[in-house]
């Protein structure tokens, strides 16, 4: 796809690969709609797309495990933006590693609601403005762990199952439409997600999370005949 003057939806803009890969597009003239919770993190992301060139930046605090807002936010950047031709659903969190009897139900919950559920309703409200463009995009951001199976991962892992399936079946409904989906599985990247979650790893080998997000605009940014549909990164 021709980026100059499209619009893209990010979830997960605040912070790590979804805030490097706001910054790619800004850089690319795209318009951009940023979501995330975190509100004075998303007005600095704003700020930088702003002036690496982006024509439109608006942002959108809001918890994607929370359908309706999902829904009241979606709206709104239709009236905002119009149309919109690229979804990126990047936003997720990390199940600190733990035997499944103790994860808390609260964790479980969290990690599927956020990892898994959240991506259906972003894309279950995104989908008809895409499908009325000539052609859209959107990328599910999975993981290594939607592929492979390592201990210790129950919830993280079903949940990023969840995602490759739910992407996979998506790309067979989509066939006869100009709306393409793909799956993005990479290995650990080198951004605060297990921290956040009081996990701690060293990170030294890690993929650089700039480098993936140029992964993410190269997928993007070919040509109409071609798509990557399912794309692993490994450092
Ligand atoms: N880091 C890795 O090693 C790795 C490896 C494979 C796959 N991944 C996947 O890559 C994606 C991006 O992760 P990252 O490494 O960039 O992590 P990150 O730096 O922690 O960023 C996660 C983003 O998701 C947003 N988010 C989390 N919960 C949300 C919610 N309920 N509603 C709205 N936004 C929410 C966060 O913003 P707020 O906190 O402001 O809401 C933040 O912008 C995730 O899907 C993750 O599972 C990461």
């Amino acid at each position: 796809m021709n980026l100059k003057n499209k619009a893209a939806i990010v979830t997960g803009a605040s912070d790590g690969l979804g805030k490097q890969v706001t910054f790619k597009l800004a850089k690319e003239g795209v318009s951009l709609a940023l979501i995330a919770r975190d509100e004075g993190r998303l007005n600095e992301v704003k700020l930088e797309a702003e002036k690496l060139g982006s024509p439109k930046v608006e942002v959108y605090p809001c918890d994607i495990s929370d359908s309706k807002k999902v829904e009241d936010v979606v709206r709104q950047i239709e009236v905002d933006f119009n149309e919109v031709q690229i979804l990126l659903n990047i936003a997720g969190i990390w199940q600190k590693l733990n035997l499944l009897e103790d994860i808390s139900i609260e964790e479980i919950d969290q990690v599927v609601d956020i990892d898994l559920k959240a991506m259906m309703y972003m894309t279950h409200f995104v989908l008809p403005i895409l499908k009325r463009q000539k052609e859209a995009l959107i990328i599910n951001d999975s993981s290594k762990s939607g592929v492979t199976a390592q201990p210790g991962q129950s919830i993280y892992t079903a949940a990023k199952w969840g995602v490759r399936g739910f992407t996979d079946v998506l790309k067979e409904d989509l066939k006869n439409t100009t709306v393409r989906v793909a799956g993005l599985y990479q290995g650990g990247t080198n951004t605060e997600m297990f921290n956040k979650s009081g996990e701690h790893f060293d990170q030294s080998k890690f993929i650089n999370p700039e480098d993936l997000a140029d992964v993410i605009l190269f997928m993007l940014s070919r040509p109409s005949k071609i798509w990557l549909h399912d794309v692993r990164v490994e450092y």
